[in-house]
């Protein structure tokens, strides 16, 4: 049989380049290999975004468009809301006795989400979604789970809940392991560390050709660099990041006559348009063909009513593994 791998984000928004450098492009890959499911964990975007619920339809129709258009096939696919599938809030309950509130409070990353968010005081759903992520992961029992670093310590709470579920009442899990990406992240257009939304420094998938251009064009480079011939420096420079990221063939000799002053950043800007133009015009053509009204509902009900199955099989071991199963084969 083959492995399944389960990953996915919270929809916040439009998915950028920096998504499809460090997670979207090696799950095109993926597919072919592997039984994919992708979640749309609406729910964990609710721990940081309960007081706007209002933007969630879009943000998860535009989180599933996004996948698809960067080449998630929905033939081979199980792509899925989280808040649609009860079996993942069931689980949560159960995994939730297993997890004390001080592993939580070690979590680094839950620590750097709360410091950055400035939450001094947690709610019980935001200190608890690394249970309710090992649930989205344990509900199909997925083997691996394709992530960036920041994710190790919620694939480490899922391996322990697995494992602690496992010994205490039978073995169901299998204790999922962490397909870490280790492409670089992506720098934003302004030069900072990241790609990230709440900068205001994306280069979207759905950009038309003006906008990403106009980006690309008035992204930072190098600082020193005033005249065409002024040796450049492309390890601070972002165009030349996106050049290792985006055309890392050509990228050598790209750095090469930056360095030796030969090609203006102006030349170099243009050359990036190009790349990105190959790279975003399929993506942008696939996604005209999957935004018509309905299709990626569509996709998303029928993702939704797989995962329920797998979620509805889990949890009937689940239970009768824990003995609760009092009225089995009757209808509950
Ligand atoms: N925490 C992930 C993020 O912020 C989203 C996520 C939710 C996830 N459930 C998951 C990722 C399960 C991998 C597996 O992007």
């Amino acid at each position: 049989m083959r492995k399944r791998i389960l990953t996915g984000e919270r929809p916040t928004g439009p998915l950028h380049l920096g998504h499809y450098v460090g997670s979207l492009a090696n799950r095109v890959k993926l597919q072919e290999q592997y039984d994919t499911f992708i979640i749309v964990a609406d729910v964990q975007a609710l721990t940081t975004n309960f007081d706007r619920p209002e933007r969630l339809s879009e943000d998860v129709r535009r989180a599933a468009l996004d996948n698809i258009a960067a080449g998630l096939d929905p033939e081979k696919v199980v792509m899925f809301v989280q808040s649609l599938v009860p079996g993942i809030a069931e689980l949560t309950v159960f995994f939730s006795m297993l997890v004390t509130v001080n592993r939580l409070r070690h979590n680094p990353t839950i620590k750097s989400e709360a410091a950055t968010l400035g939450y001094t005081d947690l709610t019980y759903g935001f200190l608890g979604y690394p249970v309710s992520q090992a649930a989205d992961i344990l509900f199909c029992r997925a083997d691996l789970v394709p992530v960036g670093e920041d994710q190790l310590p919620h694939i480490e709470m899922a391996r322990f809940v697995a494992g602690r579920f496992n010994e205490l009442y039978g073995r169901i899990f299998p204790e999922p392991e962490a397909l870490v990406s280790r492409i670089p992240r992506l720098v934003g257009t302004d030069g900072s560390a990241k790609m990230s939304k709440s900068i205001g420094n994306c280069i979207y998938l759905s950009d038309p050709p003006a906008e990403v251009r106009e980006k690309v064009m008035s992204a930072v480079t190098d600082p020193a660099r005033i005249h065409k011939t002024d040796p450049g420096h492309p390890e601070i420079c972002t165009i030349a990041a996106y050049h290792r990221a985006f055309d890392p063939e050509e990228s050598p000799s790209v750095e090469e006559s930056c360095r030796a002053g030969t090609t203006g950043c102006v030349a170099c800007k243009k050359r990036m348009v190009e790349v990105l133009e190959a790279l975003l015009s399929p993506i942008r053509e696939r996604s005209t063909l999957y935004e018509k009204p309905g299709v990626i509902d569509e996709i998303l009900i029928e993702g939704t009513r797989k995962a329920c199955r797998e979620a509805e099989e889990t949890l009937e071991m689940v239970r009768g593994a824990m003995r609760i199963d009092y009225f089995k084969g009757r209808s509950r």
